[in-house]
């Protein structure tokens, strides 16, 4: 009788004066994601200097349209008050600065990839992202952005969520999604009715300069209803580890509990990327994760990952967590 009336939600509440005891135990091995920064900071991305100090970059929020956050040792964050981007570019509106993304070059110039509103606008469409560059002495900025977008897409939805990438023999390389969705029609971020448009991840080659395309883009993924995509793929991150390309990214809508990260590999980076169709991160991980994702990794100093998902339950605010990650094979797992 008791046990049948019991809601989940009391049994959680019971349950879990319980787990602090569990948690300290010294049968609970060390790691998994950790909470690195209470406050909005979503999309982040890092980079390290050769000083050995952690810098990373968050989309737009706490009035900055570029955020900076400092780290000494990965674990612990602090949000600095500084704007990243103090002057927006000539093609850009001073809206909608997106997923920052930083690459340290050759020179020791740090290179951010973005992605803002335009003043140009595509057929049929309100969103019109381009993704920009900006170039700064110092990763925690001051960014001075580009005249020019490096991506538009306008026809097909714009070009959102960049992250640059250096190969082994040093070139580099910027991937970003093609954001298909902005021109769908309809439903779950507006690609979910038929018919479902493509928001595919592309890869496109880079001058040493890290700022000025090579060729055309190459398409490296895209969303599939087969695959338990849900209406997108995006946020691709990229990195090479023992010879494997991996290709980590979020799919469904970020504002559904459905987000999360999965990723793909590759033997060459051009692909063919195969899905490993898990999710490397879903809502309900530990610790209380709720939708991760925009994530992205580094596998050049100890693999590691920043990701955000929703502080809390009223999916506000989304925080920055963090985890180390073990790349093996073809299996990217979370340790
Ligand atoms: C991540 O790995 C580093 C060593 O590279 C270790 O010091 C740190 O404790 C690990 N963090 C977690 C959360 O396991």
């Amino acid at each position: 009788m008791f046990l049948t009336s019991i809601s989940p939600s009391t049994l959680v509440a019971l349950v879990l004066p319980l787990l602090p005891r569990a948690l300290s135990s010294p049968l609970m091995k060390r790691g998994g994601s950790f909470l690195a920064l209470h406050t909005d900071f979503p999309d982040p991305s890092f980079v390290k200097t050769p000083e050995g100090k952690w810098f990373a970059l968050g989309t737009e929020g706490n009035g900055k349209r570029v955020q900076v956050a400092e780290s000494d040792g990965f674990h612990s964050w602090t949000l600095l008050d500084i704007e990243g981007l103090p002057k927006v570019a000539a093609w850009e509106e001073d809206a909608q600065h997106f997923a920052p993304d930083v690459i340290r070059r050759d020179d020791g110039k740090y290179i951010m990839y973005y992605s803002a509103n335009s003043k140009e606008v595509g057929p049929n469409q309100d969103d019109h992202h381009c993704v920009g560059t900006a170039i700064s002495d110092d990763p925690k900025g001051p960014y001075i952005p580009n005249d020019k977008p490096l991506a538009c897409d306008l026809d097909k939805g714009g070009a959102i969520d960049p992250a640059g990438f250096r190969d082994a023999d040093g070139t580099l390389y910027v991937t970003y999604k093609v954001n298909g969705n902005s021109i769908g029609h309809g439903g779950d971020c507006n690609n979910g009715v038929d018919p479902l448009v493509p928001t595919p991840l592309v890869l496109q080659k880079l001058a040493k300069d890290g700022v000025t395309p090579v060729g055309d883009p190459v398409q490296i993924l895209d969303r599939n209803t087969a695959d338990g995509d849900g209406p997108l793929v995006e946020a691709p991150s990229l990195v090479l580890s023992s010879g494997t390309y991996y290709l980590f990214y979020s799919t469904h809508c970020f504002n559904e509990d459905t987000y999360d990260t999965r990723y793909a590999t590759a033997s060459s980076i051009n692909g063919p990327y195969t899905k490993n169709n898990e999710q490397l991160l879903k809502t309900g991980d530990s610790p209380r994760l709720i939708s991760p994702g925009g994530a992205t990794v580094h596998a050049d100093d100890g693999n590691r990952i920043l990701f955000h998902g929703w502080c809390d339950a009223s999916m506000k605010q989304r925080c920055m967590y963090g985890a180390n990650l073990s790349l093996d094979g073809t299996k990217a797992s979370i340790v």
